[in-house]
Order: C-alpha cells, then structure tokens, then sequence
C-alpha cells in the first residue's frame, strides 16, 4: 500500500505586485530582478492570512477529490509563517473546513516543506495508522521580508496549494529527507532575540536574511543529489520522468539543475514569472496548475523536489 495524489486546490491573493512597482520602493529594475531571477510578478496577500490562504487551497482540492472534509484524518501544513506560534496552522485549517477527525500538525522546513509534509503523510498512510491526509504547503513571506532590503524583497509572494492523498495501489514510489543545520546561518527568519523582565526588555523578532549565492550553490548541488537518490533507490531512470516539478525560486537555479542533470529543461515547468518564490506553496500550486490544465496522466512518473531554509531538501517521486 503507498499514498497516492487524488485531488489537488490552490490560492493565491488577489493583489498583483509588479517588479515596476517594487522599483518604486527599493532601488532595482525589472531588468535586474527577471534576469537574475526569472520572477515578473507576484502576489502579496492584504486581507488573506496563511490559514485562511491554506483553507481555500483546501477546500478545492477536497472538491476536486470528491472527499468530504470529515473524512480527513491527518492535516500537515508546510509553513514557516503560520499565522500563531500556536494554535498551530494546520488546526486552524481543520476549524476554517471543519475537517473534525483530523490529527493536525505543521512541518516547519522552509520553502521544502511541502515536500517533507507530503513525505511525512506517506510515512503515517504507509504503516496504515492514517488513510486520508490533508498536505498543505502555504506561506506569507511577505509579512517576513525586510521591505527596505532589495535582497530578499524582490523574491517572494505568498500563496498556498494542497493535495489529499490516500492510500492506494498507486502513487508515491519513493522518498527522502535531508538537512543540514550546520549550514543553517546562510538562510534565517525571524529570529526571536531573549527579551523578558530580567534582561530589561521585550524580545524582538527580526527578518529575514540571505546569503544568496551560498543558497544557489546548495540548492544546485543537493537537489541534483536527491532526485539522483530517488531514481536510484526505486531503479528508475531518469529518462521515465515526465515532469520534475522542483521549488520555484529561481529560473536560473532550475536551468542550472537540468543542465547538471543533463534533462531537458522543458521538463522542468516553471511558473514563478507569476507568483516568485512562494516557499512552501510553490511545489502544490504548480501541481495543482498543470493537474488542472491535464498535464498529468495515469502512470505518468513525476518527481517533486524542495529545497530551502534549515538546511533542508528532499524528493519524491511518484505515478500518477
Ligand atoms: N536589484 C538591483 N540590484 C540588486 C538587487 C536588486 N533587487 N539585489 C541585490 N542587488 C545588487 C547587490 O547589492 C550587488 O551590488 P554590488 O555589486 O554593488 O554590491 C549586486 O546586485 C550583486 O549582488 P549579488 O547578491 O552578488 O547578486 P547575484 O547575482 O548573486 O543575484 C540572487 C542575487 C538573485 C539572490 C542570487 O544570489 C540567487 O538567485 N540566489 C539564490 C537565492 C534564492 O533563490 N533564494 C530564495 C529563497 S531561499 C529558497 O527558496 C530556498
């Protein structure tokens, strides 16, 4: 028995950014940011929190599956910007569609976090302690970002995508994880300074920061390495691949993963001229885009791969 992808849903906010109107906050071009990045646009959520994002991508792909909300025993929520320290937002998610029989948990691993919370879904559904999940990556970074740092602003947009996932004789063939904390300081948000009554002050959470080219030599090197490790640990060669449908953070790092895996970079769909990186929500909106235009066929092999903050990286490949 293994997990299998039956219905997929996701959201974006309505309110359109271009890389025009961010040159009119921090010094860039459009020039600067497409060439480097491949980003055009995004969207920057205004009214939408993580939760009620997540909720809506939810609730599609439940439709889509034909599966009722009381029918979910597990909800994994991939975020790194819940909307509370607690309740978590995958609890917060089961009271927004009322999926009342859920065990709900988030995966904090940055912009992999819908990969490792799909992975973990398949490690419960896989013993057979849970049947359905809910797996959600959903993300506002745009309330993590420094708006004065042309850096980091430039990147990211907010947005959510879910999957339900079943048991099934089909679907997920193989998995892994990786981190490497080690490394961690090259990607870090929000960290929270020691503030209480005896130090005399308030804790302060700070935003995010990035060595941006240590990130792209990591994510060029170790996703390469982990879809080479799951294609070998289920013997199937890379040319059974229909789609690798990897983060999308930066059409240079995905151009640059193809041509070291020596794969057509068509194989690669991208779509962050539209939305930047959207961290954990990136995986499922582009699954839930090309489902819904009927990329995706029965027996069809796809792998999914994320990588981001924590160190953290990971793949899965699965049959449609
Ligand atoms: N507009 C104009 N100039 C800029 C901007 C901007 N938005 N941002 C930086 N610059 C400037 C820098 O200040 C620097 O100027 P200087 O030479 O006068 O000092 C110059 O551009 C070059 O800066 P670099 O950081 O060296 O630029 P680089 O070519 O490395 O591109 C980028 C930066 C796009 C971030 C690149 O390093 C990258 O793609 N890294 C991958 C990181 C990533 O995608 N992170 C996403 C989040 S993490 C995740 O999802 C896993």
């Amino acid at each position: 028995m293994t997990t299998r992808i039956i219905g997929t849903g996701s959201y974006v906010p309505d309110q359109i950014v271009t890389n025009d109107d961010l040159a009119k906050i921090v010094e860039t071009s459009d020039e600067w940011i497409r060439s480097r990045t491949g980003i055009g646009e995004r969207r920057i959520a205004t009214a939408d929190s993580t939760s009620d994002m997540a909720a809506k991508a939810a609730q599609a792909a439940l439709d889509q599956a034909g599966v009722r909300a009381e029918e979910i025993d597990l909800i994994l929520l991939g975020t790194s910007s819940p909307d509370h320290c607690f309740p978590n937002g995958a609890c917060e998610i089961q009271a927004h569609i009322g999926a009342v029989n859920a065990a709900c948990f988030d995966i904090s691993a940055a912009c992999t976090g819908y990969v490792f919370a799909l992975n973990t879904a398949h490690a419960f559904i896989s013993t057979g302690m849970y049947r359905t999940a809910l797996v959600i990556g959903a993300d506002v970074l745009s309330k993590l970002v420094d708006w004065g740092d042309r850096g980091t602003c430039v990147l990211f947009g907010d947005g959510a995508g879910a999957t339900v996932v079943r048991a099934d004789e089909r679907g997920i063939l193989g998995m892994n994880m990786h981190s490497e904390g080690a490394k961690g300081g090259v990607l870090t948000c929000g960290s929270r300074s020691n503030g209480n009554f005896l130090l005399g002050k308030k804790p302060e959470l700070g935003y995010m920061s990035m060595d941006g080219q240590e990130v792209f030599k990591f994510a060029v090197k170790k996703v390469p390495e982990c879809i080479t490790e799951v294609l070998a640990s289920t013997g199937t060669p890379k040319e059974d691949i229909t789609y690798f449908v990897i983060h999308q953070a930066n059409y240079r790092i995905i151009e640059s993963i193809a041509k070291r895996m020596k794969i057509d970079p068509a194989r690669f769909p991208v779509n962050m001229e539209h939305y930047g990186n959207t961290s954990a929500a990136s995986v499922p909106i582009l699954l839930d885009e090309m489902n819904r235009e009927g990329k995706f066929k029965p027996g069809d092999k796809i792998v999914l791969s994320g990588f981001g903050g924590g160190l953290t990286w990971g793949a899965t490949l699965l049959e449609w």
